[in-house]
């Protein structure tokens, strides 16, 4: 879907399959476009709202049949309710559900006067993102409408870049997604690999590099060479680097680093069977930062950025990483296996060496970790975890903004007895069911070589009903939108 902006402000002459006009709650007497098609339409509009069926509630959407009244033959009025960002994504999903049930090609919308980029940027993101489909493997499916192709907007308070960014914005969540769900055998470490050099490609500023084995040997990655040891396909350390031309704050470099296991059959502790295809998600992580990466550098924002995305399977076979093994890690520290289902910390752990020795200066790293979490915050909110306070509130309120949530979680020097090893430096695994995501973000600040971080856990709003959501693109471009101001002194 491409939008565009057209400066006529005039809902009744919009021409498109569908016109959008929005109210908020309550909704008051209908103003500005709404009162423009209330008048075209013999008063239907106020009359809906007066008997309560149009309530402005954010997600709420009424169709009408315009006739020939307007230039439009079918008209949504969808709610907007207060008016904050997660309102207009609603509103735009809500609108992206009225456009699927008739043939929609085109939509206009014509939002009030006080809407400017920010709020048509949330409603073209809902919008988008709701019009998502995978259908890579349903290439004949007839009963599938064809997608809305054109979304106009009517507007003198938005400039084409505003939402040339939006669909950028929707394109990358959308890359993250169908990454997500593109089943293990269509989309291998190699493969992932080879989509980040295509992404980097097509983008001044941004740099691919892929480690395969023969480099991680001998930059002794031993935690993600061991996670990989028991499968056929050869595992990659993805390096996406953004070097803009005047960063904002020179010598920072945000270090983003994201768990893909393309998949997590669990190794030699394996999974049982059911739901276990859902492990094709546990690259979620690796996708939004890549994505997400691509996104910063694609809006060309003044920030020098290094993306590192440690890229295997975790399989069971005769060369598999067995419990009770001991393997080093980059930075020499020991650990002794005790779960081969405990992977993604150990694909980490170099992941975030490396990424810290390579420059960064502050870190996120995004990670389908732990089923704990989605039992603890469901879909909603991811866990984030953070060594430094500064670092973490700027990451939580980007998260807040970003609509892509996550929660403040603990770490203390008390939990440290969970990840020690009788036999080696660290463990990756107690056998007490305890603390189970903190254990885990514990495990890993072990190797963020004294760098600020965060760690998100995104096991729970990383994957939704087998589905990959895209979870953290917007995150990662909301943080680099942060530093791309010169530092508070
Ligand atoms: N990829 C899984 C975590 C996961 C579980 C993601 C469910 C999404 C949904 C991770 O590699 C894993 O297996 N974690 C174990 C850790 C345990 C062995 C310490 C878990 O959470 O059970
Ligand atoms: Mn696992
Ligand atoms: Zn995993």
């Amino acid at each position: 879907m491409r939008s565009s902006v057209r400066k006529s402000a005039d809902a009744t002459a919009a021409t498109a399959d569908l016109l959008v006009v929005c109210v908020p709650a309550p909704p008051g007497e209908p103003t500005g476009p709404v009162a423009d098609v209330d008048a075209a339409l013999g008063g239907v509009v106020a009359g809906a709202i007066a008997d309560g069926e149009i309530d402005g509630k954010p997600g709420s959407a009424t169709r009408f049949f315009a006739g020939a009244a307007l230039a439009a033959p079918r008209v949504a009025v969808v709610g907007t309710g207060g008016g904050s960002a997660d309102d207009w994504r609603a509103a735009g999903r809500a609108a992206s559900g009225i456009s699927e049930l008739a043939p929609t090609r085109s939509v206009a919308l014509v939002p009030p006067a006080d809407a400017g980029p920010a709020e048509v940027t949330a409603f073209i993101d809902g919008f988008g993102s709701a019009a998502y489909r995978y259908d890579r493997f349903r290439a004949g499916d007839e009963d599938r409408r064809p997608p809305v192709e054109r979304l106009l907007v009517h507007s003198t308070a938005v400039k084409g870049s505003d939402l040339k960014r939006a669909d950028r914005i929707v394109a990358a969540v959308s890359g993250a997604r169908d990454l997500g769900n593109t089943p293990s055998n269509h989309l291998t470490p190699t493969m992932l690999a080879d989509h980040a050099k295509e992404l980097a490609d097509g983008i001044p500023g941004l740099s691919c590099t892929v480690l395969g084995p023969s480099r991680l040997e001998k930059m002794g990655a031993g935690a993600l060479l061991a996670v990989a040891q028991g499968s056929d396909q050869p595992p990659r350390m993805i390096v996406l680097r953004y070097r803009p031309k005047a960063p904002a704050r020179p010598g920072e470099v945000l270090g983003l680093v994201g768990k893909a296991v393309t998949f997590d059959s669990g190794g030699i502790s394996i999974k049982p069977s059911s739901g276990m295809e859902e492990m094709k998600l546990d690259m979620g992580g690796g996708a939004a930062v890549l994505e997400g990466a691509a996104l910063v550098a694609a809006l060309g924002l003044p920030v020098e950025l290094i993306a590192v995305v440690p890229a295997t399977e975790n399989m069971p076979s005769g060369r598999a990483v067995k419990p009770g093994d001991v393997v080093t890690a980059m930075n020499g520290t020991t650990v002794e296996v005790i779960n081969t289902d405990a992977e993604g910390r150990l694909i980490l752990a170099d992941a975030l060496t490396h990424a810290a020795r390579e420059g960064a200066t502050r870190m996120i790293d995004m990670a389908t970790l732990t089923g704990a979490i989605v039992v603890a915050l469901g879909e909603v909110y991811a866990g984030l975890f953070g060594s430094d306070e500064d670092w973490t509130s700027l990451v939580r309120e980007a998260a807040e903004e970003s609509g892509d949530l996550a929660w403040p979680m603990p770490m203390h020097d008390r939990y440290r007895p969970l990840i020690e090893s009788a036999v080696a430096d660290l463990t990756n695994s107690s056998n007490k069911r305890q603390a189970g995501p903190v254990y885990a973000a514990q495990f890993l600040r072990e190797f963020t070589e004294g760098v600020p971080w965060c760690h998100l856990d995104i096991a729970g709003t990383g994957m939704v009903g087998g589905k990959g959501t895209g979870f953290g693109v917007r995150l990662i471009l909301a943080v680099a939108e942060r530093l791309a101001t010169p530092a508070p002194l």
